[in-house]
């Protein structure tokens, strides 16, 4: 059975590239025991072949489908026991190139919100029901486009807005327990995202997100 890591256990949606990558390195790396998941089965199982042998759960799972999320969660509380951060990272750009409202058709926005609000909401509630007085630190990887009204992210911006606004709504009802909420802006980094959404923008303009990475590592270090 994998023990807790030095520095507790985290669980990072979205381990497959990007930012979720970059923290699933630098967590194990500074003594965590840590689990992720993503939907491409190639890079699961790259991870699993690069840290065998390391407390890395890695499993196959698409967060807007329930029974993957509960398989993940017990696959989780079996080899942990609990969970002290849970890093929702996983994130839907939407349609590319990037278009304004008008041009957009109504299900762009479901597919966006299906992933970034309600696929999050649904695994922050099973984690709270699983772990029943929990002390989990719940962070939402939030963006600058959830604060700033650019124009053309019509989708993503007010999905991370509102899940900004939920995770404030979660933080007023757990005052009298130890579950904290909260937000954090990587910056804008150099991955499959950003190219997506911006291509004309320079790699080197850009922040690697291992750097991003190590900041959240420190931060929630001092938190648990
Ligand atoms: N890049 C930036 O400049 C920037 C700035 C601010 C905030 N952010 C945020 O940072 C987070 C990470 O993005 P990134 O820039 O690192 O982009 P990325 O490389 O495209 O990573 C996105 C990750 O989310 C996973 N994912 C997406 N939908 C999923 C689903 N339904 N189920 C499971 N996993 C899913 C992807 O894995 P699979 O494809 O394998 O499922 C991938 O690992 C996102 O929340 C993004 O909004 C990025």
């Amino acid at each position: 059975m994998a023990k807790n890591g030095e520095n507790g256990s985290v669980l990072i949606t979205g381990g497959t590239s990007g930012l979720g990558r970059a923290c699933v390195e630098t967590f194990l790396k500074s003594g965590w025991s840590v689990a992720t998941f993503g939907r491409r089965m190639d890079l699961i199982s790259e991870l699993r072949e690069i840290y065998f042998g390391s407390s890395l759960i890695a499993e196959v799972c698409d967060l807007r489908v329930s029974n993957h999320v509960d398989n993940v969660l017990d696959r989780v509380k079996m080899k942990f026991q609990r969970l002290d951060v849970i890093i929702l990272n996983a994130g839907e750009l939407g349609r590319t190139p990037l278009a304004t409202v008008e041009q957009l058709e109504l299900n762009d926005f479901r597919t966006v919100f299906e992933t970034n609000f309600f696929g999050n909401i649904s695994i922050v509630q099973k984690i709270m029901r699983l772990f029943p007085g929990g002390k989990e630190v719940f962070v939402h990887i939030t963006s600058d486009a959830g604060s700033n009204p650019y124009p053309k992210w019509g989708p993503y911006g007010p999905s991370k807005a509102a899940m900004d606004f939920l995770f404030k709504i979660l933080q007023s009802e757990n005052i009298n327990n130890q579950r904290r909420f909260l937000s954090f802006d990587p910056g804008d980094m150099n991955t499959e995202m950003h190219r997506k959404a911006l291509p004309e923008d320079k790699p080197e303009t850009l922040k690697d997100p291992m750097k991003s990475a190590a900041e959240l590592e420190s931060l929630l270090k001092e938190m648990i």
